[in-house]
């Protein structure tokens, strides 16, 4: 979103709103409420009290960049104090990340085809080459961005964090190797949904929607015939949206009986879904979307869970922030150190008072959280661009749970 600005009568002004002009004393001249200030209940009564009849306010989030200009010198030398590196980070190519994202695009076509379980092969190589290469321990999900498609980029995010997953998760480089495959291939039953289906435009009855949800058991059989996928591949697939209290699909299989794979992609699967935004939903802000999967004891594996929250970044060090209280934004913030499997409470700096809040270590801001900036072209990224045969499915599927 970018800085909307609006003229507000100070009748109605409520602390938190964010001043878009320079307040002056008439008589003395001197500043006394500077403009981008968060207004407090003090400063509403002075303005009242000033006969003042209505102000500029702006909404949205101004840009990184413009905040880094007003940067304090305080808030510069704490940072520069302070500051500590995030661990090492998967990083993939734009060429990789398209190119499995085309490689994707061509299994889900060509499922007929002789040759499909080499070209799954081949299109999973890259992928596992990037993840594997470094020494990376986490990874920020904002950074995929393969297809246009919502289905075959979430398999390639799907893939991409199972494999981190399963990394930090002790898996063997071979079982690695599998799981990228099961990741890239855990929704290729949807290839097998009738398109009318697929591409009904309005709300799915019960009947279709139960057709929807055999999608994993029809990606099950697809791999199965080809005779050429191991075991896990296929659990991988048929299992991704079972839930470890037995109540998932299509089976409902109990927690004993749900394999490795289809416990990691699910957790993937789920956070990816969350925080990607649907013609139907506003994406869940990342802070919401891990705290949502901290939340799921239930359904999810505690060791996932644990290994997830030691793989993602979530608010990358160098990065501007929103500090703010649940109700309104106390002031803009640079992320100078993440903590280990504690992705949500970084420590931060102030841009204006040069204020380090450390969210995990300090009692006094355990109320505070910090959420990203809305970056003006959000809208546009996070959209698909063609119309998503998919969309009620997965939106019953999220009421579901
Ligand atoms: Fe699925």
């Amino acid at each position: 979103m970018a800085v909307k600005r609006k003229l507000v009568s100070t009748r109605t002004l409520e602390t938190g709103m964010r001043i878009d002009q320079t307040i002056t004393d008439s008589r003395t001249g001197k500043e006394m409420i500077i403009k981008g200030t968060y207004l407090d209940d003090f400063q509403i009564d002075y303005l009242r009290s000033k006969g003042i009849g209505s102000i500029y306010v702006s909404e949205g989030d101004p840009d990184e960049d413009e905040l880094e200009y007003q940067m304090s010198q305080k808030a510069i030398e704490t940072i520069a104090k302070v500051t500590k590196a995030d661990v090492p980070k998967v990083e993939i190519s734009r060429e990789v990340l398209k190119q499995v994202g085309e490689g994707v695009q061509y299994m889900f076509s060509n499922t007929e085809s002789d040759s499909f379980a080499e070209a799954s092969q081949n299109v999973s190589k890259e992928l596992v080459k990037a993840v594997l290469s470094n020494d990376a321990v986490a990874m920020d999900i904002t950074m995929l961005k393969s297809s246009d498609d919502y289905t075959f980029r979430h398999s390639v995010e799907v893939a991409t964090m199972a494999m981190l997953l399963g990394k930090n998760y002790g898996l063997s480089r071979a079982e690695l190797e599998e799981l990228c495959i099961a990741g890239l291939l855990h929704d290729i039953g949807k290839s097998r949904i009738p398109l009318e289906v697929l591409n009904k435009p309005g709300k799915l009855s019960d009947e279709e929607f139960l057709l929807m949800k055999q999608h994993s058991l029809f990606g099950f059989q697809l791999l199965k015939e080809k005779r050429q996928f191991s075991e896990p591949i296929l659990l991988g697939v048929l299992q991704h949206h079972e839930k470890l209290n037995g109540k998932g699909y299509p089976v409902g299989s109990p927690a004993e009986k749900i394999h490795k794979f289809a416990r990691i992609i699910s957790v993937a699967d789920i956070y990816d879904a969350l925080v990607t935004k649907r013609p139907y939903k506003d994406p869940f802000p990342q802070r919401i979307a891990v705290e949502m999967i901290m939340a799921m004891t239930e359904e999810l594996e505690m060791d996932a869970i644990k290994t997830f929250l030691r793989s993602v970044n979530v608010f990358p060090v160098g990065s501007i922030v929103k500090l703010h209280n649940g109700e309104h934004i106390l002031e803009y913030a640079k992320v100078v150190e993440n903590f280990e499997s504690y992705p949500t409470r970084p420590k931060v700096v102030g841009v204006q008072s040069g204020q380090i809040y450390d969210l995990l270590n300090d009692p006094k801001y355990l109320a505070m959280a910090v959420d990203k900036l809305q970056a003006k072209n959000e809208e546009e990224e996070r959209v698909e661009k063609v119309k998503d045969p998919h969309a009620e499915e997965e939106k019953k599927e999220e009421a579901s749970e």
